[in-house]
């Protein structure tokens, strides 16, 4: 059964922030579209290689600039040829007489920075706060990327990927909490949440989770495992998954390798979250109920909560001790 039609997000995330728009690697000769918290949006690179992000929408007739081509650095219409430079502007319509003036309205341009294998998108009506979140130590080693679309909201993978106790049920045969559990059963377990008003901390044996706002999970374990997630809000109901696997340190930095499969530990998940989308998607979240595991997702809420909301930005640093079988 299909869910309805949901107009927004049960917890949208911040408005105004850096968000990933599309790995480097797959933004080549061809304009790239996507979407950006409900906008269409094109990606180009400009004559000097630069990534632009317009409005996907001609100003002429409404056609999606992303069903055009790049030429000389600007990004031309399919429909009549019209071409658009990186700040939006309207630089040729073919149809014109030499003698004519253009006469068009810019096309909305989106702020953008490259960095750390991906192109990044501002969505705020304001210029940027500062270039996007660094990831640590990104250019000494190699990584392994992709992405996956999920039919839910970007709130729920982000929980799913701070749930401590969600690996011995959704993982089997692939996650080594599972392994444990089958060896030596669930054990009393302590981790510690600790939060600011823009970062979340998970530290427990072998696991340390991180949250940053808007939107980044960074699952670790010692120097050898770093999961890097960033859970792009597209249209209400759904995400993009971006994911980064950290693999060996290099010399020189590299760009990361593209990888077009989807991994089966994020497949799995895949199945249990868009199952609880469709019940939120019915229900709202009254038919929640939290238990003391909880108490990692529950404390993302309120950050996420926090950045959607510019005016409230202050919440004290916390710490908290949450005592769990897993
Ligand atoms: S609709 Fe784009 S050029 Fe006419
Ligand atoms: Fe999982």
């Amino acid at each position: 059964m299909n869910a309805p039609t949901l107009v927004a997000d049960r917890v949208p995330l911040a408005k105004d922030a850096w968000y990933v728009g599309v790995a480097s690697t797959q933004l080549r000769d061809a304009p790239v579209a996507i979407t950006l918290q409900g906008a269409p949006i094109v990606l180009f690179r400009d004559a000097d290689g630069q990534a632009q992000a317009l409005h996907d929408r001609c100003p002429h007739r409404g056609v999606a600039l992303s069903l055009g081509t790049v030429s000389d650095g600007t990004i031309a219409c399919a429909y009549h040829g019209w071409r658009f430079d990186g700040a939006g502007r309207c630089r040729h319509i073919p149809s014109l007489r030499e003698d004519q003036t253009i006469k068009s309205a810019p096309v909305r341009r989106y702020p953008v920075a490259e960095q750390d294998g991906y192109v990044w998108l501002w969505t705020g009506t304001d210029e940027p706060e500062g270039a996007p979140l660094a990831i640590d130590g990104f250019d000494r080693f190699q990584w392994l990327q992709g992405a996956m679309e999920l039919a839910c909201e970007a709130i729920l993978p982000i929980e799913n990927n701070l749930d401590i106790c969600h690996a011995a049920f959704t993982h089997p045969n692939m996650h080594p909490q599972w392994f444990r559990v089958q060896a030596v059963g669930f054990l009393p377990t302590r981790y510690t949440v600790e939060s600011t008003a823009t970062a979340l901390t998970v530290t427990g044996p072998g696991t340390h989770l991180r949250f940053d706002v808007p939107d980044r999970v960074t699952v670790a374990s010692g120097d050898a495992f770093r999961l890097v997630l960033h859970h792009v809000p597209t249209v209400a109901g759904r995400c993009i998954q971006h994911w980064l696997l950290q693999r060996g340190p290099v010399e020189t930095p590299q760009p990361p390798l593209w990888s077009s499969t989807e991994p089966e530990i994020l497949a799995q998940d895949r199945a249990v979250l868009e199952s609880a989308q469709r019940a939120y998607a019915l229900e709202g979240d009254a038919f929640e109920q939290s238990v003391e595991a909880d108490a990692t997702t529950l404390a993302a809420r309120r950050l996420i909560a926090l950045a959607a909301r510019p005016d409230a930005r202050e919440m004290p640093e916390t710490r908290r001790v949450v005592s769990v079988l897993s």
